[in-house]
């Protein structure tokens, strides 16, 4: 499908392959143990995540596509046409539809940690705007990021949507935010979707949707280091467990054993007791303010920011200072 679009381009602007297996076994070995987040997104994860997306409980995606669709016609007064649109962690490439009519991009740079899945939606993208030229990047965003060429005095905008920067640790993403204003450069802007915080019981329930898909999505992870490394866990003696942390102002994802077991990864050998949690997501939730306050020290100027009737989501537009 990808071959058959010529609006279609891979890059490859740093390495695809993380070390899952040496985050997997140095992570079981911390005290308490943790898998990176990332870890999350194979294609069956990928998958899970769409359907998270779609739960009724889950109300960051629908409230984001709201705000989205309610300011782009002001998003792109401020950016104006003709700018190269890049996107780390695209995803399935559907909320960049929201913009692109409207931006009318010179070209879309969207960059993603799972090659088949960023494949497919591209090649999608690409069916539907065909005068659009889409150069597709594979890699671990978290990583060294070289784009392709763009032309020194072209305006750059970079796309975060989702609330990913919640899955950083704050200084994590005080960095990474400062990469993206690397990235966009002097005259360029970022477009972000930030979740608030908010209500307890609201938070909770996203993270609890009644359906399962939330904790399908979170032993999955068990079933991907089983499919991909030499391991023997055992799904059902892991129990999804998501809460908020209101000390920390974050949702907090683990996969708590439900019995003691041993189990081993590529060699290695590891204990749970009963009660015992691999901590596997942090999800944090910002004030307005203690967004900006973050992307100020990123090297942003705050421009712009818009919400929803019931202080739900926001969404940022800033520019590199
Ligand atoms: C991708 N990220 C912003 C999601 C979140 O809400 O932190 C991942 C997720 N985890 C559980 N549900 C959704």
């Amino acid at each position: 499908m990808a071959e058959a679009s010529p609006a279609l381009s891979g890059q490859d602007g740093f390495p695809a392959e993380t070390d899952f297996s040496r985050d997997v076994i140095s992570g079981l070995r911390k005290s308490p143990p943790s898998i990176p987040p990332k870890y999350f997104y194979d294609t069956e994860g990928s998958r899970l995540f769409e359907a998270i997306c779609e739960q009724p409980e889950y109300y960051l995606t629908r409230t984001e596509i709201e705000l989205l669709e309610c300011y782009v016609g002001e998003i792109s007064g401020l950016v104006g046409s003709g700018c190269y649109l890049i996107e780390p962690g695209s995803g399935n490439c559907e909320k960049v539809r929201l913009l692109v009519d409207s931006l009318r991009p010179r070209s879309y740079i969207p960059i993603d940690i799972s090659s088949e899945h960023l494949k497919l939606s591209a090649a999608r993208l690409a069916d539907s705007y065909p005068w659009l030229d889409i150069q597709p990047m594979t890699g671990d965003i978290t990583d060294t990021l070289v784009l392709p060429c763009i032309p020194e005095n072209a305006r750059r905008v970079v796309f975060y949507p989702g609330s990913s920067i919640g899955n950083f640790e704050p200084e994590e993403a005080r960095s990474f935010l400062g990469s993206l204003a690397r990235i966009a450069g002097r005259g360029g802007a970022l477009v972000i979707g930030v979740d608030l915080q908010k209500n307890t019981q609201r938070l909770n329930a996203a993270y609890n949707d009644a359906c399962g898909i939330t904790a399908a999505f979170n032993r999955n992870l068990l079933q991907r280091i089983n499919r991909e490394l030499d391991a023997n866990l055992d799904i059902e003696a892991f129990d999804h467990r998501a809460f908020y942390n209101q000390n920390e102002n974050r949702m907090e994802m683990h996969l708590v054993s439900n019995c003691r077991q041993s189990f081993h990864v590529d060699g290695h050998r590891f204990e749970l007791e009963d009660g015992d949690h691999i901590h596997t997501e942090n999800s944090y939730k910002y004030t307005i303010e203690q967004f900006q306050t973050l992307a100020t020290a990123a090297g942003f100027a705050a421009c712009r920011v818009w919400s929803d009737a019931e202080a739900l989501f926001s969404l940022h537009y800033l520019e590199v200072r």
